[in-house]
């Protein structure tokens, strides 16, 4: 995919709240003008890379674009886990994330457990894979210490360079 790494950030907006309670793996939600932005590229599925809330730390991430064919959504969504116990929520926060590799696309489960034994073991695969020092270096972007707490102040698109924000939202 030519467009990963892809970075974006957006509000932490409510999701049907599955996350947390269904499957014990909390998801951020991004707004819809973040899912509507995704190069044509980028197709639904699992993703991994680095996230960070407000100007906290970075993290590793597990991402979900796409319907929730489990759920059988009708609206395409964009669900940040971030690998990391959080004391709060964070509603209304600003996400910032860089997605830097596919796992596998959406997928149907016959049992609630096996969703959830497929989502741990794309979390088991993003902290391998996020090792190699070509996904590190981005940990240390300065598209994450630029975080902003307002997205009316975020940038707009700007060109690829490794020190500047490839495509913020
Ligand atoms: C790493 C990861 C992988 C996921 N894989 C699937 C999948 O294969 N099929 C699916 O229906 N949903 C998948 N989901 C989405 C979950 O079903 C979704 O996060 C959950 O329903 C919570 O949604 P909510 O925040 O809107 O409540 C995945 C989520 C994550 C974080």
């Amino acid at each position: 995919m030519k467009s990963l790494p892809y970075f974006c950030r957006g509000e932490v907006i409510r999701g049907f709240g599955r996350g947390s309670k269904e499957l014990g793996i909390p998801t951020a939600n991004f707004p819809h003008s973040v899912v509507d932005n995704l190069p044509a590229d980028i197709s639904t599925g699992i993703y991994y890379g680095w996230a960070c809330v407000a100007n906290g730390d970075v993290h590793k991430m597990v991402m979900s674009i796409g319907w929730n064919p489990y759920y059988k959504n009708t609206k395409k969504s964009m669900e940040t886990h971030v690998i990391h116990t959080f004391k709060e929520d964070f509603y209304g926060e600003i996400l910032s994330v860089v997605m830097v590799g596919y796992i596998r696309p959406e997928r149907s489960y016959d049992s609630l457990e096996a969703l959830i034994a497929a989502i741990n073991n794309d979390i088991e695969e993003a902290k391998v894979n996020l090792e190699l020092p070509e996904h590190l270096k981005l940990r240390e972007d300065n598209f994450f210490t630029s975080a902003s707490t307002s997205s009316s102040a975020l940038p707009s698109t700007t060109e690829s360079t490794s020190q500047t924000i490839i495509n913020g939202h």
